[in-house]
């Protein structure tokens, strides 16, 4: 079994209480993980506090080191993604793909630091202030508390990581206990590539221990959250006037097929974005609204790309859909289709359950209270519901908590459009799934799907303070 140790104060430290972490498709402990107490998370705030008042890294330090960061990154591919796969049960060549995300993403936050600018004010413009020159400075804001989810256990993580460091910042993270192993090896690579000592600290253990002494500590300036909305809003109660980014869920996203689109597209893209690592993506397509005059010929299509899914070991390189990240929530999935189903919903497609892994299933019939439609299903299930008229099929649409992404497919660009400006959403594809995200686009929702912006433009942004400076001149 694989040991792993933690990352605070620059040290590899091991504790007498470990946490286990599953191989998720075979169910057996993969690795048993050293689990920070009350005192070892006090030190992590404490060391990257000092780290980041003695460490003023130049935009260009910042720059090689996460430019190095993305090259390791790279170069351990296999090793890295096959590591996902274990933790996170994810089909290999989607936590490849993670992997090549995960080294953009540095790189891209490495470019970033380089242009991490202010902006003149003219000030001069106000009377009595004509002998006066401004201009803002960005700077950083100080510990970042970053707490990440299971289901990009690596790339998620860059996402907080990277530009906080990018912006001058140090971190404090708390990866997903069902997979803190690839954040592990993140530190490791930082180490490697030459981050001083302090500037990151990875602390293991649950939310309520490690996350709710995080959220209490005054220390930590910004907290970085990905998860659900329920655990999103209590940090948000508990941190005060603190800055908070909130990547929370989505009830997911909502696609229109509308009657001039190109199905052939609209089922081969649908297919892959509502099973892709089991359902279990913030963009997961759950909600495919098809109008009703094309509605047998898009089923037909969705269910024969459906059926050419390869379903089982992750490890194997030509599987699509593995298994969820627990039998409990694979159990709790299809509770919610067993409920859809009682209440009058169809079962077009998959619906079995053998342990963790759940067929990718397709309901049809359902009603927007059923929790399949309008709670985050978080599983490889999506609803298709029909319609015949848009702008009532925007209003249902728009009737959700929640807005992180959304599409539509046509070939009507008025009708894309006129989509583009009413689904209420943080991002829009136009003859795309709302699984769409590449990593240097904004990314954030609208609603309960949270605020703030990921992507290292924007988060940057969220984590440097705008000072102004003004000069009184002589003349
Ligand atoms: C998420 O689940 O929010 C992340 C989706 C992605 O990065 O592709």
């Amino acid at each position: 079994m694989k040991q792993f140790k933690i990352f605070v104060d620059g040290n590899w430290i091991d504790t007498e209480d470990k946490l286990e972490v599953l191989d998720k498709y075979s169910q057996e402990v993969y690795a048993e993980v050293a689990k920070a107490d009350e005192q070892t998370v006090d030190k992590a705030i404490s060391s990257a506090s000092s780290a980041f008042e003695r460490e003023k890294l130049s935009p260009a330090k910042r720059y090689q080191i996460l430019h190095k960061a993305s090259q390791l990154i790279a170069e351990r591919k296999d090793e890295l993604a096959m590591l996902i796969t274990k933790e996170a049960g994810k089909p290999l060549k989607q936590a490849r793909s993670e992997i090549d995300r995960s080294a953009e993403t540095f790189l891209v936050a490495a470019e970033e630091a380089k242009r991490i600018h202010g902006e003149g004010v003219p000030v001069e413009a106000a009377s009595g202030s004509e002998n006066r020159l401004a201009f803002t400075i960005k700077v950083p804001v100080g510990v970042v508390g970053a707490i990440s989810p299971f289901n990009f256990p690596l790339n998620l993580v860059a996402h907080k990581v990277a530009p906080a460091l990018a912006a001058g910042n140090a971190v404090v993270l708390k990866p997903a206990s069902k997979t803190p192993l690839s954040s592990l090896r993140l530190a490791q690579i930082l180490d490697e590539a030459g981050l001083p000592k302090g500037l990151l600290q990875v602390v293991v253990g649950s939310g309520s221990t490690v996350g709710n002494q995080m959220m209490k500590d005054e220390r930590i300036a910004l907290y970085t959250f990905t998860g659900s909305a329920e655990i999103g809003l209590k940090l948000k109660q508990d941190t005060g006037l603190n800055r908070l980014i909130l990547e929370l869920g989505n009830n997911s996203p909502p696609v229109i097929v509308d009657k001039e689109a190109d199905i052939d597209l609209a089922a081969k893209t649908l297919a892959a974005h509502s099973f892709a690592f089991a359902g279990q993506v913030c963009i997961s397509v759950q909600r495919i609204y098809v109008h009703d005059s094309i509605k047998d010929l898009f089923m037909e299509k969705l269910k024969e790309q459906i059926s050419a899914l390869k379903i089982g070991d992750p490890t194997d390189a030509e599987t699509d859909v593995g298994p969820m990240i627990s039998e409990d929530e694979a159990k709790r999935a299809e509770e919610w289709i067993q409920e859809a189903v009682d209440n009058g919903a169809t079962i077009a497609h998959g619906g079995k359950r053998n342990g963790a892994l759940l067929e990718p299933t397709v309901i049809t019939d359902v009603t927007k209270d059923m929790r399949v439609v309008c709670e985050e299903v978080f599983a490889p299930i999506a609803s298709v519901i029909t319609y015949n008229d848009l702008e009532s099929c925007i209003k249902e649409v728009n009737q959700s908590d929640y807005g992180l992404q959304g599409g539509i497919f046509t070939q009507n660009i008025d009708t894309a459009f006129y989509a583009a400006k009413r689904v209420e959403v943080g991002g829009f594809m136009i003859n795309d799934g709302s699984q769409y995200r590449v990593d240097l686009m904004p990314y954030g929702g609208v609603k309960d799907s949270g605020n703030g912006k990921e992507g290292p433009k924007y988060s940057i942004e969220e984590m440097t303070e705008e000072r102004l400076i003004v000069m009184n001149l002589k003349e």
